[in-house]
């Protein structure tokens, strides 16, 4: 088998650990020391998170995206790919060693999104970004962490709690779907969705395109 070699690591902006990329032939990993947040032979369940989400936004015109989250730019690709062509679409990302990594050796696992005019990027904490802006967004997408408890760094446990859910409420459009990416179902997460306001759904993907894999589970959830 062929060894894995490492190519970068970077620092988790508030001193929470560290972010590893590495390669093994033509296959791409981002981990923490612990933990593998994406792997670039799997991403079935990320490319899901934007189809699903883009054919639920009410408003058929100029959608405006907010994707939390870049890692290797699939959900960012199917966002492009599912939306308008006239979709503006914000993607934010917490540690700017991941966009440079983008730029520099991952672009073309998902055909170098970033290179498209529709995208502006922003290296933030996407959590501020939510809590800055009212009724601005047609499609939240949120996929920062393994489901709804941070799992790339605590601080991000804030935007799965009522705060964090009330925020993105207020953050989408009449018509709005806030999406977010879990390895597994929760139903105190769903519960929470709801007392919300938020019209929820739960769908079952996989991690693989083919339809194999782990399944994981998507809350779409409406601002009806
Ligand atoms: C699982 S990966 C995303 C995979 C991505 N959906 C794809 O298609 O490749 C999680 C990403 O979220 C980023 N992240 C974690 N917390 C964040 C936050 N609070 N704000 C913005 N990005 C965050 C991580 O640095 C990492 O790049």
């Amino acid at each position: 088998m062929i060894p894995w070699e490492e190519i970068d690591r970077a620092d988790v902006p508030g001193g929470e650990g560290e972010v590893i990329l590495r390669k093994r032939g033509t296959e791409f990993s981002i981990r923490t020391d612990t933990t593998e947040l994406m792997n670039s032979r799997l991403h079935g369940a990320e490319d899901a998170l934007a189809e699903l989400t883009c054919n639920r936004i009410a408003r058929k015109k100029q959608h405006r995206i907010l994707i939390g989250g870049l890692g290797m730019g699939y959900t960012l690709a199917a966002a492009l790919q599912y939306s308008e062509a006239d979709s503006l679409v914000t993607v934010v990302e917490l540690i700017p060693a991941v966009v440079r990594w983008n730029r520099e050796h991952l672009g073309h696992l998902a055909g170098n999104p970033l290179d498209d005019g529709r995208v502006s990027v922003l290296e933030e904490d996407v959590a501020a970004i939510i809590s800055s802006k009212k009724s601005t967004w047609d499609a939240i997408l949120l996929d920062v962490d393994n489901g709804p408890d941070g799992l790339t760094r605590q601080a991000n446990d804030r935007i799965y709690g009522m705060g964090g859910l009330q925020k993105a409420f207020r953050a989408l459009r009449p018509g709005g779907i806030l999406s977010i990416w879990s390895s597994g179902a929760d139903e105190r997460f769903t519960r929470r969705l709801n007392q919300c306001q938020f019209q929820t759904e739960n769908v079952a993907v996989r991690a693989r395109k083919s339809g194999k894999g782990s399944r994981h589970t998507i809350w779409l959830a409406a601002k009806c």
